[in-house]
């Protein structure tokens, strides 16, 4: 791999950047200054300096963000704020995106990676990945509605849901679902189909992943290796 591609994924700067630093001595490989940000080199074997510091090497990247009201699920969007504009510039270079989407207005637990393989397993259906969301809703649910989740939730448009799991407070006006699945507006439609309408939503955990507690709306944080295996593990 070329070293100013190295840097320019890693974030640490643009390619342009590189090749002035490198100018200035400021870039070595293996105890070597090198001029020349086209030279190739292993990230896994070789060790590169950057400005004094060694360049830790990761081929992706992993975060976890509490997505506030108001962002739509991309990384780019003409009129609308969206998600990856509450990265930092240097993770915005490394290209992340958030798996799978949540609508503008729900908030909560967003992943995001530059894992494209993992990404799509984790999304595809014949994996079912858990996915956990708190609701709210305008009317209290029904007596039956715990029933018709388990069994399966017919939608509007005639589409049969997966048996889900409801666990509803006391109050019957708010609660947890689980999926095992994500189609559009899934948890407003499975509401709808009990004459009920959400009033509010967020996601809660992803893949056995909870939504960290001391991240306020709009913040992020890396997962943690632990937390990386658990998103490996249900795909495997
Ligand atoms: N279900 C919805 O209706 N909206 C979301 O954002 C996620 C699940």
């Amino acid at each position: 791999m070329r070293i100013d591609k190295l840097l320019s994924e890693l974030g640490l700067c643009t390619r342009r950047e590189a090749a002035k630093i490198a100018k200035s001595g400021s870039i070595m490989v293996d105890g070597t200054v090198v001029k020349d940000v086209s030279k190739h080199i292993d990230p896994e074997k070789n060790c590169v300096t950057f400005l004094g510091r060694e360049v830790v090497y990761q081929k992706y990247t992993y975060v976890m963000l509490n997505k506030p009201e108001g962002y739509v699920s991309a990384t780019d969007d003409k009129s609308l704020p969206y998600v990856t504009e509450l990265l930092p510039e240097e993770l915005r270079r490394r290209e992340l995106f958030p798996v799978g989407r949540l609508d503008r207005d729900t908030v909560g637990l967003m992943i995001l990676t530059n894992n494209g393989p993992l990404a799509h397993s984790l999304l595809s259906p014949k994996h079912h990945v858990k996915k956990e969301y708190y609701f709210t809703s305008a009317e209290p649910l029904d007596s039956g509605a715990e029933e018709a989740f388990k069994v399966g939730i017919t939608l509007a448009d005639g589409y049969e849901c997966k048996p889900a799991e409801l666990y509803l407070e006391d109050n019957r006006r708010e609660g947890r679902i689980v999926l095992t699945e994500g189609k559009y507006h899934q948890i407003k439609r499975m509401i709808a189909s009990r004459d009920n309408r959400v009033t509010s939503l967020e996601r809660i955990s992803f893949g056995g992943i909870s939504l960290d507690p001391s991240l306020l709306r709009g913040e992020w944080r890396y997962l943690t290796d632990e937390e990386i295996a658990l998103l490996e593990k249900q795909v495997n």
